[in-house]
């Protein structure tokens, strides 16, 4: 075969099927970063056959709009952003129960995902909560790079430091629930309250922040850590460090809508983004998340997870609808309302 022709093979055959299956198209909401969701979408597209319809949104948005077409779901799967949502999908029974024959070959936290959702989700990568950090800024304005979570209240970073906000970003509801789990509800709170002294601006978006740092408007971040060596790999002075005292770690999640209006194509794409091949395009477009299959290659820039102080952080719990809400509330009544 020559290689225009395998190229193009996959789509030729697209072009040679019955005319339903011409047709077929899958509507995904994808809450990672939007170069891996379009290079997901047109890899699919190529070498299955399938129209991808993308929508890019964050966690926090995408749960809100699969609550708000529960009665008519225009969404079919779910891809990515982080695990709490996908749970709390899970518990309303907006998602399909659904065990893909792939589970035994997924690292157990992705299994242990799906077993905790009923079947209703899977674990499709993991990353870790730190801190990132502009080492340039840093140098020029002399301070140290946060090594703690107490660092970051430090008088010398007053608006210094952005972080996601959780109402739209999983990243940020994961910092909520790792300081709960970390210091007590209370206590975590009182931090959160001196913490928005510090900080410049909350985003909408969970890597808002990050690019901020890297791109010099804001000096430290609250995010995930395996969002770092992408931004470095462009040329931005930019490095991260996980807190000492311990932090959480997302499950980033993939979820089929029930009702999915293209339940084979979902199924298809849902099965295909489970494959080493898929997962591996994560890397190909800088992102450096732990891909949840065995057999993907992981990429050495892919945080080790051994050296970091992890949190048993209890997704069960904090995944739940009601305790998601209450912390969001609390969070915007105690915290966000508060001048800066
Ligand atoms: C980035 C990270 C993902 C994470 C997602 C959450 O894309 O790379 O690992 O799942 O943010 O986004 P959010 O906007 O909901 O915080």
């Amino acid at each position: 075969m020559n290689k225009a022709f395998k190229t193009l093979a996959p789509v030729l055959c697209a072009a040679a099927l019955p005319l339903a299956a011409q047709a077929s198209e899958v509507n995904v909401i994808c809450s990672a970063q939007a170069a891996w969701c379009n290079m997901l979408a047109v890899t699919f597209e190529k070498s299955q056959g399938v129209k991808v319809n993308l929508a890019l949104k964050g966690s926090g948005e995408a749960i809100a709009q699969i609550v708000a077409e529960r009665a008519n779901p225009k969404t079919d799967v779910w891809f990515g952003g982080t695990g709490d949502p996908h749970l709390q999908a899970a518990e309303q029974n907006l998602t399909l129960e659904y065990r893909s024959p792939t589970l035994p070959k997924l690292h157990d936290w992705a299994q242990k995902q799906a077993a905790q959702s009923g079947y209703r989700t899977v674990g499709i990568y993991s990353g870790p909560l730190g801190f990132g950090y502009n080492t340039e800024l840093l140098a020029r304005k002399k301070l140290a790079v946060p090594k703690t979570w107490a660092d970051l209240l430090k008088p010398e970073y007053k608006g210094e430091i952005q972080s996601a906000n959780p109402a739209s970003s999983g990243t940020a509801y994961t910092m909520i629930a790792t300081l709960v789990q970390l210091m007590g509800e209370d206590q975590a709170f009182e931090y959160l309250k001196k913490l928005h002294g510090n900080i410049a601006a909350y985003t909408r978006s969970g890597t808002g922040p990050i690019k901020a740092v890297a791109r010099g408007e804001a000096t430290v971040s609250i995010s995930f850590v395996h969002d770092g060596p992408g931004e470095k790999a462009q040329g931005f002075p930019l490095d991260t460090v996980t807190p000492s005292d311990g932090t959480g770690a997302e499950v980033g999640s993939m979820s089929i809508v029930r009702g999915a209006r293209n339940l084979d194509a979902a199924k298809k794409f849902y099965e295909w983004a489970l494959t080493p091949s898929a997962q591996a395009l994560g890397a190909a477009t800088l992102q450096f998340q732990l891909p949840s299959h065995r057999d993907t290659q992981v990429d050495p820039r892919v945080p080790d997870f051994r050296k970091i102080k992890l949190i048993n952080y209890d997704h069960a719990k904090y995944g739940q609808t009601a305790e998601r809400r209450r912390l969001i509330l609390r969070w915007e009544k105690d915290v966000n309302s508060l001048p800066r």
